[in-house]
């Protein structure tokens, strides 16, 4: 079975981002002007969604007003000349439902992903953490045809330098693999120092999972912090069915930061071909070379 569904935890609270988030949620950040949830929600469209579950918090209320489609502002931007901008709006809430669940304390990314389970029920669905834009819907596509091709669970990867994996998921890889993978992912472990690191192939924020991975978030403790970790389950769940890990190859930014947002912005301006001109000129100027 291809997944349909597509959980997007959004119940965080972005304190990376005080005071912005003080009263937007950072999930509507722009990325140049669309909101970096609209570019996730096309993503996991354009991969095969067709019911998205926003897990979010009760004080986020702009992200119902964003899911909520609206014809006039559709008409305005087509209008404007931004037919496509338009299509991809118009598919949200319309063929594209979307379910908002609630994550009411803040008890980790297992917990979040475990508010969808009554939506999804036991179908695989495509997991995508909205602070990682990514550069086009290869990586998801990926991950859900590895699913679908093999019922079991589909992680995203990436080689980071060893200076930054104390602040990923981390992963064994079962050895035997060629270089650029898929992998059979044999251990994972949250946020290790990086001398505890067993490798720097590092969890990014998309995957596609089957269901019984909800009796796993089940299972687990929280840590020391309070918070069920997602990849406890998957850990556990490695263990009774593979798990695959497959190499993303496309762009990929890390919004989760005020300075990776500034680098999503600023690429993304360059490569609109309705900004890039101007925009380009401007900075070089601006930068004087
Ligand atoms: C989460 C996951 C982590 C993963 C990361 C990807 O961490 O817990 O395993 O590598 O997303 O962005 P967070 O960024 O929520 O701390």
């Amino acid at each position: 079975m291809r997944a349909r569904f597509a959980v997007i935890p959004a119940a965080g609270l972005g304190t990376r981002f005080y005071p912005w988030t003080k009263a937007v949620p950072k999930e509507l950040l722009p990325i140049v002007d669309v909101p970096a949830l609209q570019l996730v929600m096309d993503e996991a469209i354009a991969a095969g969604a067709t019911h998205i579950v926003l897990v979010s918090h009760v004080s986020k209320t702009p992200l119902e007003t964003y899911v909520a489609p609206s014809q006039a502002v559709i008409d305005k931007v087509r209008a404007s000349g931004r037919g496509e901008l338009a299509d991809r709006l118009a598919l949200i809430g319309n063929d594209v439902k979307v379910t908002v669940v609630y994550q009411d304390a803040p008890l980790g990314l297992g917990h979040a992903v475990g508010c969808a389970r009554n939506v999804v029920g036991n179908e695989p669905f495509m997991l995508l953490l909205p602070d990682e834009v990514m550069g086009d819907a290869s990586m998801l596509t990926a991950l859900a045809d590895s699913c679908e091709r093999t019922g079991t669970g589909a992680v995203g990867l990436m080689r980071v330098p060893m200076e930054e994996v104390s602040a990923y998921g981390v992963v064994t890889a079962a050895p035997g693999a060629p270089a650029d993978g898929p992998y059979d992912i044999v251990g994972v472990v949250e946020k290790p120092a990086q001398k505890d690191a067993p490798s720097n192939l590092i969890i990014i924020g998309r995957y596609v999972l089957t269901a019984d991975v909800f009796d796993e978030i089940n299972k687990i403790v929280p840590q020391a912090n309070g918070e069920l970790y997602l990849t406890d389950a998957l850990l556990a769940q490695s263990n009774v069915s593979p798990l695959t890990g497959i190499l993303n190859t496309t762009a990929r930014w890390d919004t989760g930061t005020p300075m990776g947002w500034l680098k999503a912005v600023v690429d993304n301006a360059l490569l609109r071909a309705d900004v890039a001109t101007d925009f380009r000129a401007w900075l070089t100027q601006r930068l004087g070379n």
